[in-house]
C-alpha cells in the first residue's frame, strides 16, 4: 500500500541557480540536466556510406517484455537521418578503456579506421570490447522535440565482467570496484 511519510521541508543550503527553460537559457539547462550521470554509448548501423556510429549517452531502458530499449538522436545531427531510417543498430556500452572510442565517434560518424569491428548477423557493426551490447530493430520513432526518440526492440543482448565508462557534468569518470 502506497503511504505519505511527513518530510520536513528544507532551505537549500547552496547557491541554487534556478531558471525556467527557454532560448535564453540552455546553458543552464545542459548543465542541469549534466547533473544526471550516466554510461556511454555508441551505436552503430550500416549506412548507404558503409558503417556509421554516434556517441550517445541518451540511452534507456524502457521494457523488459517485450525487450525494448530507446536512444535519442538529435534532429540537428548530419547522422539523424541515417539512424531514424535505419531498420537495425546496434547500441554498444562502453567499458572504461574506451574513452578514446567514444570521444572518436562523437566527432567522425564514417572513420572506422582502426576501429576494431565485424559485421553482426544482420550485417550492422559490432564493436569489439564493449561492457554490453544490445543488438536492435527499430520498433519505433517518435517526436521528441529537437531530438527523435528511437525505439529498439532487442534482438540478441551480451555484457561482460568488467567497469563501465560513465558521463557527468561534462566529464567522464568510471566506478570503482565491480560495477
Ligand atoms: C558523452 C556524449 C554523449 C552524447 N549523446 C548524444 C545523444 O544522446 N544524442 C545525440 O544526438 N548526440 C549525442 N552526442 C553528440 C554526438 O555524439 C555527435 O557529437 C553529434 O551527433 C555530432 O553531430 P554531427 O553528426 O552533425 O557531426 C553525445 C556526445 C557525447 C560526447
Amino acid at each position: 500500500m502506497l503511504t505519505k511519510t511527513p518530510f520536513p521541508a528544507k532551505a537549500p543550503t547552496m547557491t541554487e541557480t534556478r531558471f525556467a527553460p527557454g532560448p535564453q537559457s540552455l546553458r543552464s539547462l545542459r548543465d542541469t540536466l549534466g547533473c544526471f550521470g550516466t554510461g556511454v554509448t555508441v551505436v552503430t548501423t550500416m549506412c548507404d556510406l558503409g558503417p556509421l556510429a554516434m556517441t550517445a549517452n541518451s540511452f534507456a531502458a524502457v521494457s523488459l517484455d517485450p525487450a525494448l530499449v530507446l536512444w535519442s538522436p538529435a534532429k540537428g545531427s548530419t547522422r539523424h537521418a541515417a539512424f531514424t531510417g535505419a531498420d537495425h543498430f546496434i547500441i554498444h556500452v562502453m567499458a572504461d578503456d574506451q574513452l578514446a572510442l567514444a570521444q572518436h565517434f562523437a566527432g567522425d560518424g564514417l572513420d572506422f579506421d582502426g576501429v576494431d569491428w565485424a559485421p553482426s548477423d544482420d550485417g550492422q557493426p559490432l564493436l569489439a570490447g564493449c561492457l554490453a551490447r544490445f543488438e536492435c530493430a527499430r520498433h519505433a520513432v517518435h517526436d521528441g522535440g529537437d531530438h527523435s526518440i528511437i525505439l529498439g526492440q532487442v534482438l540478441r543482448a551480451a555484457h561482460r565482467p568488467g567497469t563501465g565508462l560513465i558521463f557527468k557534468r561534462g566529464e567522464y569518470g568510471g566506478f570503482s570496484g565491480f560495477v
